[in-house]
């Protein structure tokens, strides 16, 4: 058996950890993996193939990113494809990818991607080539998986950061209001405001009222704290409004979060006359060591991925349902995103220990 793997999408603390998982299994059964560059790129221009031995990731467990690099753009479906003229055009170039897997003889794609990589990987499915998922997103935003590995990184990077201000919030009375990644959902705000100690925490899935905010502020301040520290997810939307889009595109058609976090400060200190200032933690979240919790389930996913291409388990992905790995299929995981749901136990949870949702 030859394993082709890609790691595509934003990067995640415990890459490398799945590939290495991948990696050191497959070799117990004398079976061999290439890493495919870049993506999909790899399996357009071959050069960007690489043997992947033992030997090659032996320490790379606790190491943050991907060996094997990764691409946000690059959809052999819409791949941009630059015409004599200098157009560039939207061209599916999936029968090239196609063609050069079985050319150059692989069994599987293990593709290790978050919700645009996975979707890519099971229309490859549907054109013939057999394919594992591994889910891989800080955002935690992939259903039929507890969590994704990332996440529990990120948050601890954002935990710490908002420990961090607590101290020079409380020092000169202020807002401190500190946007956090998540795209479409608030997982990211949710642990990591809770576990910092956030007065407010503002989530996509609960809009907000801008005056039960300032509200809540006014309120601490008659308990006697003077300072407060306001969590805001990047896809937090004012009730009514929309979510606030940063200049540029990513993923060659989506748009780019960003900058709801300053806008909530200008609000607060309009409204209440308190210094207020904003900090964007952006991609810190998204680098650095994976966490213990993050390695162990990287390791579990990459071992889990060759077992299920032994048991042909194709088309389906790794995912974490309690303390299990379990085989679901891809195509049931992508589509629809995970949100935050209004029971959750941990929404609940902050709702009892006074935090505010601007709700
Ligand atoms: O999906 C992971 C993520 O980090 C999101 O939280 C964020 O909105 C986005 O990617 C940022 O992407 P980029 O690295 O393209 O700016």
């Amino acid at each position: 058996m030859k394993i082709a793997v890609n790691t595509g999408g934003g990067d995640a603390p415990g890459l490398n950890a799945v590939i290495k998982g991948i990696v050191l299994t497959a070799y117990q059964k004398g079976w061999e993996v290439y890493g495919i560059k870049y993506g999909y790129r790899g399996l357009m221009d071959t050069k960007q193939i690489v043997r992947l031995t033992p030997e090659t990731v032996w320490n790379i467990t606790d190491i943050g990113g991907t060996i094997l690099g990764t691409a946000i753009t690059g959809d052999p479906f819409r791949y941009a494809v630059t015409q004599a003229g200098g157009a560039v055009v939207e061209t599916d170039v999936s029968d090239t990818v196609v063609g050069n897997f079985k050319a150059l003889g692989f069994g599987v794609l293990i593709a290790v991607g978050g919700d645009g990589s996975l979707r890519i990987a099971q229309k490859f499915m549907q054109k013939g080539i057999p394919v594992v998922g591994v889910p891989k997103t800080i955002d935690n935003d992939i259903r039929l998986t507890d969590v994704t590995f990332g996440f529990d990184t990120a948050v601890n990077t954002a935990t710490e950061a908002i420990d961090k201000l607590h101290t020079t919030a409380k020092s000169h009375d202020r807002v401190m209001v500190v946007e956090v990644m998540g795209r479409y959902v608030g997982w990211i705000a949710l642990h990591s405001g809770i576990s910092g100690s956030a007065d407010v925490i503002l989530i996509p899935e609960i809009p907000y009222d801008i005056d039960k905010v300032c509200n809540r502020i006014r309120q601490l301040e008659l308990l006697g704290q003077d300072h407060a520290i306001v969590v805001v997810s990047e896809g937090a939307k004012p009730v009514g409004g929309d979510i606030t889009v940063a200049e540029g595109k990513q993923s060659g058609c989506e748009v780019r979060l960003g900058g709801v976090g300053k806008k909530v400060a200008d609000e607060i200190g309009q409204r209440t006359g308190k210094e207020t200032r904003h900090i964007v933690l952006g991609h810190l979240q998204r680098g650095g060591a994976p966490t213990t919790y993050d390695r162990l389930l990287s390791l579990r996913f990459g071992a889990a991925a060759v077992r299920f291409v032994e048991a042909g388990k194709f088309g389906m992905m790794a995912a974490v349902q309690s303390t299990e790995i379990v085989a679901v299929p891809i195509e049931d995981a992508i589509g629809q995103i995970k949100s935050v749901p209004m029971d959750s136990d941990i929404l609940i949870t902050a709702r009892s220990l006074g935090i505010s949702f601007g709700d």
